[in-house]
């Protein structure tokens, strides 16, 4: 069954219907189009978009950039992708904004310039940040600069140990912008995001599990069976309960006790009203009831 018809149904008699979903009802495996600077691949409910600019260690580029939005914005609808695993071709994962194309060609050129800017923040920090499915940022190799945006707002990273992270603009005379010294407070403390943007020192992804950055380091030939392990435990779970809770994580953040309180009341109305599973209830029957599961110990039994 395609899994996007309620929305559909709901967007179609309000008459808003995008064309990315109108697609998606009509081709449920929605073939991801081809395109130059990413790949996209999906099997088994994991889509694996990979920044493809080996030769330039996966620097963004603004065509980078509008494909990536083009593509994000295709897999928010897309029923095939459950969960979103943003890699890296070659040696970099990537080594930021592309500094010839992104910034000194579009110097003289200020609408050029906008356009670029909107489109990258789109992609990486609006669109993948509020991705309502979870994303893992594997991470292969050199991840510098404008890379921590991409890197923060996967709600995972998982990092080989060869991997390479730095602030680098120190380097080339810019602060940490478009929106990296404000994300890194998300992950980094005060003092390491001190500390690393006004040194440029990098460092390497033992030290960015320590602090917090990534979730794990892995050794380099385990990054893919480690991270596939994870995007399948992922696909396993209830994928409207994995909507609401990372937006609830997500937007508590800023909220006060009082609002967040409020908020996540609504929240768990709204996830009961969207969840056509009824894994709330379908859980404590089987822990209660059936005694067939333990929920501190594993998730309830969905149909397939
Ligand atoms: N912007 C534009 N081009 C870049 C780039 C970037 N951010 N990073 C790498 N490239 C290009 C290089 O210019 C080079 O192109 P060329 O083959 O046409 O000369 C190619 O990618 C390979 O780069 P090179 O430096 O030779 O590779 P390396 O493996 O020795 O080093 C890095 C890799 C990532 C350490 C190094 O390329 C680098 O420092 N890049 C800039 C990182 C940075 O400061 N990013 C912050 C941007 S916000």
């Amino acid at each position: 069954m395609n899994r996007n018809a309620p929305a559909v149904a709901l967007l179609e008699s309000r008459g808003t219907a995008p064309a990315f979903i109108e697609q998606a009802r009509e081709d449920p495996t929605m073939k991801h189009p081809k395109y130059e600077n990413i790949k996209v691949e999906s099997s088994g409910g994991i889509t694996r978009v990979t920044l493809n600019r080996p030769d330039k260690r996966n620097a963004m580029s603004p065509a980078l950039d509008r494909e990536m939005l083009e593509c994000i914005l295709s897999l928010e609808g897309d029923p095939e992708t459950r969960v979103l695993v943003l890699a890296g071709a070659g040696e970099a994962w990537s080594a930021g904004m592309d500094l010839k194309l992104y910034f000194r060609e579009l110097d003289n050129d200020p609408t050029g310039r906008i356009k670029a800017e909107w489109t990258t923040h789109q992609w990486r920090w609006y669109r993948l940040y509020n991705f309502p499915k979870p994303t893992i940022a594997m991470v292969n190799g050199y991840c510098f600069g404008g890379a921590f945006t991409q890197l923060i707002a996967c709600d995972f990273a998982i990092a080989a140990d060869t991997a390479q992270f730095g602030l680098s603009e120190i380097n080339w005379g810019v602060i940490p912008g478009g929106l990296v010294s404000k994300v890194l407070g998300i992950c980094m403390n005060y003092r390491d995001s001190m500390y690393y943007s006004l040194t440029g020192h990098k460092f390497d992804a033992a030290q960015a599990e320590r602090m917090g950055l990534i979730n794990k380091s892995v050794p380099a030939a385990a990054l893919e069976k480690e991270t596939m392990a994870l995007a399948e435990h992922l696909v396993r779970l209830n994928p409207e309960a994995l909507r609401a809770t990372k937006q609830a994580v997500k937007a508590v953040r800023d909220m006060s006790v009082d609002q967040a309180h409020e908020y996540l009341m609504a929240k768990t109305g709204q996830l009961s009203f969207r969840d056509r599973e009824n894994g709330y209830a379908t859980g404590i029957k089987q822990f209660i009831d059936d005694k067939s599961y333990r929920p501190g110990m594993e998730p309830y039994s969905r149909k397939a």
